[in-house]
């Protein structure tokens, strides 16, 4: 790629094209979520520069990749984001009960105690949420939900998210897809696909879940977790100084973390009415979330230490002229002219690591190594 502001950038090492899914953590899969980062990118970020025992903040920890890796790592992890979907799935992650048999008994619990929950008056669930599930499905998984909710067992819900709706048996929806949710039922219709349609019990579909999810399981130490906790970073306030920050910014202008995760999202919090887009639609907008970033975060980054930054480009441009990761820098150069770059890392995303194959998606990713003055 050319810049007018990098004067050198370096190739991503081809290991970060393929594919390590044999040897990545298997919570990595626990549940999907949008501009995931691939495990064995973030692995590669840490080891390299970073060091054991190094206290790293995530402040947009989206599925808890980063955060996951770090405390795998022997790391000591800060995880923020505003999305409560993202931090369910980061707490899921780092907080999993250390064993198969440990975990099937908090299932066998809640699942018990679940079933003796009152009942949803269903004419009070909205029709969008309701056209995706049998009505006994329905109950049963917004008991479960609430029953998770209310002992804050993290791991548990966001197994139950993760099996909330796709086309395959093994899901609790009618036929539809999974990254975002939208209903199948012109392919699948009830006429043809009569099996589609019926009453779908959670028991098999969660301990499947975990069993897959346990196979080859080493869980993060969980000690290794200072802090997990939903806020945005204009609202962060952090009260020690970190040796690195690790993070992926949202994607400028990409991915709307709140309209393409409604389903889950309604599940965890049924007030949650507005699926407007995010406030990273705009340039300006990614400006103020940059400027947030560098007095509530980049502040807190001790002398000597790295900030790396993984920053995404939209494929639809309008009106930009540059990379989202040269604004971003030059942005926080401003604000802290102490800082160092390092590398500039350029990772080509292939077709299969999107989540919209056309249109307005991340094509390649700038990853920014700086260093703050010593
Ligand atoms: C590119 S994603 C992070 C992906 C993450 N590295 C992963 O592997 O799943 C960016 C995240 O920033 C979060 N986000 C968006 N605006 C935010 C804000 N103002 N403050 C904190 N988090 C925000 C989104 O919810 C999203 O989870």
């Amino acid at each position: 790629m050319s810049s007018q502001i990098f004067s050198h950038v370096e190739l991503a090492p081809s290991s970060w094209q393929q594919s390590a899914l044999q040897t990545d953590c298997k919570l990595h899969q626990l549940a999907p979520y949008i501009g995931k980062l691939k495990p064995n990118i973030a692995r590669h970020l840490l080891s390299n520069f970073t060091n054991r025992g190094d206290t790293i903040l995530d402040c947009f920890a989206g599925s808890g990749t980063i955060p996951l890796e770090a405390a795998l790592l022997g790391r000591k992890v800060l995880a923020f984001d505003s999305n409560p979907y993202a931090i369910n799935l980061t707490r899921a992650k780092l907080e999993a009960p250390r064993t198969l048999i440990l975990a099937n008994e908090r299932l066998k619990q809640t699942l018990d105690a679940s079933k003796r929950r009152m009942r949803y008056d269903e004419s009070q669930i909205p029709e969008w949420v309701r056209k995706f599930f049998h009505p006994e499905t329905l109950q049963n998984a917004l008991r479960f939900c609430d029953e998770c909710i209310e002992r804050s067992d993290n791991f548990l819900l966001a197994c139950l998210l993760s099996v909330l709706h796709h086309q395959r048996p093994g899901f609790l929806s009618y036929p539809s897809s999974h990254l975002v949710p939208y209903l199948r039922d012109r392919k699948y219709s009830r006429e043809e696909f009569p099996d589609m349609y019926t009453e779908r019990d959670l028991e098999p579909r969660l301990s499947a879940k975990i069993t897959r999810t346990y196979r080859d399981l080493e869980p993060a130490n969980r000690d290794n977790v200072i802090t997990i906790e939903q806020i945005s970073v204009e609202k962060l306030k952090l009260d020690r100084e970190v040796d690195a920050i690790v993070t992926s910014p949202p994607y400028m202008n990409a991915l709307d973390y709140i309209r393409d995760n409604r389903l889950r999202m309604w599940f965890l919090d049924r007030n949650t009415q507005n699926y407007s887009p995010e406030p990273t639609d705009k340039a300006n907008r990614f400006d103020d979330m940059t400027a947030a970033f560098a007095d509530n975060a980049f502040k807190f980054l001790r002398s000597g230490g790295r900030c790396i930054l993984v920053v995404g480009e939209t494929v639809s441009r309008k009106r930009m002229t540059s990379h989202p990761a040269e604004r971003l820098y030059q942005r926080l150069l401003k604000q802290h002219p102490d800082l160092r770059l390092e590398h500039v890392i350029q990772d080509n995303i292939p077709d299969v690591r999107r989540s919209r194959k056309s249109g307005a998606a991340t094509k390649r990713e700038l990853i920014l190594v700086l260093q703050k003055a010593g």
